[in-house]
């Protein structure tokens, strides 16, 4: 194929690992150089004459995107998560959408108990507590410093008992926790007893959140649901800051109606500084680095090659998605 015969795909960022180098022989391809992604409109000229884009979940990709891309084919998110896109509007247009399940699902697993433990143990204040010179001769061994809470033995609530949600738990067993867990469809999973939501909020000593962000999930912890955690209780988000009333989180943990909370992903990110949460105590924060392992980064890398090269040849892609039942 010539140059001038090859499908010309647009990628939002350079991506890890080697998925490009291939793919650079078969398609001209334009790369965003970055730092960041690319601004709206230049990503909307970049998609005038674009049959693929890949993507990030950074980058919007809305209905008015997509009517302004007439000859986009296939869009390819390096992400488990597409919240981003219009998958419907996608559809309407005979658009392929590819997304990266499943090979991200340990790696966001371990940081979901790494924020667990985090909070638990009150790691991030221990970490200052030594580097700012606190830790002095008179203050060598505290009975009562840092004290934080057991997670042996302790009750995990799980929220969304998808494949991340389940690794979750089989992580909690190994440490000797007991496992509840609510999701929205049936099914028995192995040493998690089933639960609504309202019983593990109220029940749940940790609460960590596994439900992907849709309509029928955003504001899922709302005010009244973050009212029924226990006063000692903790809350880990790996999922999407939307499902959680901030605003409400950060109160909670002002007030001390809630111990702790760990978070990965926001409502707006990077985090405002006008965000309550900034100032919220008993928070650990973290920068959406759910799936940021070398190893996790390369195979989501791949897998979303794989799929805009599925979508270019008009084959069924690897991981295709549907837009969701009315
Ligand atoms: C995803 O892929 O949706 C994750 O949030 C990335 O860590």
């Amino acid at each position: 194929m010539t140059p001038d015969s090859q499908p010309r795909v647009f990628a939002t960022r350079h991506l890890p690992g080697r998925a490009f180098e291939a793919l650079a022989e078969e398609v001209t391809l334009e790369v965003w150089p970055g730092p960041g992604g690319p601004p709206p409109e230049t990503l909307r000229a970049a998609l005038r004459d674009a049959e693929g884009l890949l993507c990030l979940l950074t980058d919007r990709v809305d209905r008015a995107l997509l009517e302004a891309a007439p000859r986009l084919r296939v869009v390819s998110s390096c992400s488990v998560g597409l919240d981003h896109v219009d998958v419907a509007a996608a559809a309407a247009r005979g658009i392929a959408v590819g997304h990266t399940p499943g090979v991200l699902t340990e790696t966001t697993a371990d940081l979901a108990f790494a924020l667990l433990l985090a909070a638990a143990r009150h790691i991030p204040e221990a970490d200052r507590f030594v580097r700012e010179g606190a830790w002095t001769p008179a203050r060598r061994w505290e009975p009562d410093l840092l004290l934080g809470r057991d997670v042996h033995g302790a009750t995990l609530g799980i929220v969304g008992l998808g494949a991340i949600g389940r690794a979750v738990a089989r992580r909690a067993q190994g440490f000797g926790m007991r496992v509840v867990g609510w999701s929205r469809s049936p099914g028995a999973v192995e040493g998690v007893e089933r639960v609504e939501l309202e019983a593990l909020l109220r029940g749940s000593d940790f609460v960590s959140l596994h439900v992907a962000l849709a309509p029928a999930t955003r504001g899922l912890l709302g005010r009244r649901e973050l009212g029924w955690m226990r006063p000692d209780a903790v809350l880990v988000n790996t999922a999407r800051g939307g499902l959680v009333d901030e605003e409400a989180l950060a109160e909670a943990l002002r007030e001390g109606r809630l111990a702790a909370a760990a978070l990965d992903v926001f409502e707006e990110e990077p985090l405002p500084p006008t965000s309550p949460l900034r100032a919220a105590p008993n928070l650990v924060l973290a920068p959406h680095i759910g799936s940021a392992s070398v190893a996790t980064r390369t195979r989501m890398a791949d897998l979303a090659v794989a799929n805009l090269r599925a979508g270019l040849a008009g084959e069924p892609l690897p991981h295709e998605a549907r837009p969701e039942a009315p």
